[in-house]
């Protein structure tokens, strides 16, 4: 398939992040640095946002896609583990396995998109895409435009800062400080309410870590198990995560409002759940055991 130049080394580099996220999820540590929310060394290569296609093979029906027809799913691929590119190009995380696996419990062939993530609510809006899966966080503010499903992962924000950075250690001493986001996230906007703070967006987050690598910011805010991969993986070096868990957050698969997919999802995901390829996958990309999730994200998350 056609690739314009930057997407291909965009896509290089993804690539080549995600090769190395097996190995990083195998370390036991990883459960432990995420509950706690402290890391050491840092590397991330930057990588943009690839808009292109990733898989076509038929027109999904935006109305009517349920068991037996094709479900489109737009994911943008630059957040490993949940959603990153493969060597081969193709798309790889725990997010892809997830949604594969609930394609087939629900008797659906899955059809995936890449859009950048601050486009996936409008493609939603629009019934351009049937569904998306990119770690989205299912927040109240969300639910007002757009479906979600159950919650499929708990995660949190965490802070990101240069390993010889002494000063910045909580959500209290960002203020007045340079962040970088990625552009559309709850990491984002829980900068934008930080008093003072000067908030740089990105178009992805290993664009916004490598600003905080090469020293124009002061931290990143991200999402935990994002930020300790991008770490762990070893591409930048020099980050560390600091302090405790910004947040709560739960991922939901997002779908139109009034999809008429919403059941057959929500259906496929208990099965998943119960009949354990959920507890496979969940084992496969964090290398433990899966935590009990809440049928109903807590109204306090987010
Ligand atoms: N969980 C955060 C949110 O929903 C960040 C998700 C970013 N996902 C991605 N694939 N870049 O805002």
């Amino acid at each position: 398939m056609f690739q314009p130049k930057a997407t291909r080394s965009a896509l290089r580099a993804a690539a080549k992040l995600s090769r190395k996220a097996p190995a990083l999820m195998t370390r036991s540590h990883f459960i432990k640095y995420f509950l706690t929310g402290l890391g050491t060394a840092a590397i991330l290569s930057a990588c943009e946002n690839s808009g292109s296609n990733t898989s076509s093979t038929s027109k999904g029906n935006s109305q009517t896609a349920t068991a037996g027809k094709t479900i489109k799913v737009a994911t943008e691929p630059a957040f490993a583990p949940f959603e990153s590119k493969g060597s081969g190009n193709e798309l790889v995380g725990f997010d892809i396995d997830l949604i594969k696996a609930v394609g087939q419990a629900a008797g659906s062939t899955i059809e995936f998109q890449s859009l950048p993530f601050d486009g996936m609510i409008p493609a939603l809006q629009a019934n351009t895409v049937d569904a998306a899966v990119s770690a989205i966080t299912i927040t109240p503010e969300r639910a007002q435009t757009i479906s979600f499903s159950r919650p499929y992962f708990k995660a949190g924000l965490a802070i990101a800062v240069r390993q010889d950075n002494t000063t910045i250690t909580n959500l209290d001493s960002l203020k007045g400080k340079k962040i970088a986001v990625q552009i559309g996230t709850t990491g984002s906007k829980k900068a934008k309410s930080i008093s003072g703070a000067q908030v740089r967006e990105f178009d992805s987050t290993p664009l916004a870590l490598q600003e905080l690598a090469n020293g124009n910011v002061d931290a990143v805010i991200n999402d935990a198990p994002v930020t300790l991969d991008a770490i762990k993986s070893g591409n930048i070096k020099g980050l560390k995560v600091v302090g405790q868990l910004l947040t709560e957050e739960y991922y939901g698969i997002a779908l139109p409002k009034n999809s008429p997919n919403l059941n057959a999802i929500n259906t496929a995901l208990a099965k998943i759940i119960s009949d354990g390829t959920y507890a496979q996958i969940y084992k496969k990309w964090f290398n433990a055991e899966a935590p009990k999730l809440p049928e109903t994200a807590p109204a306090s998350s987010s």
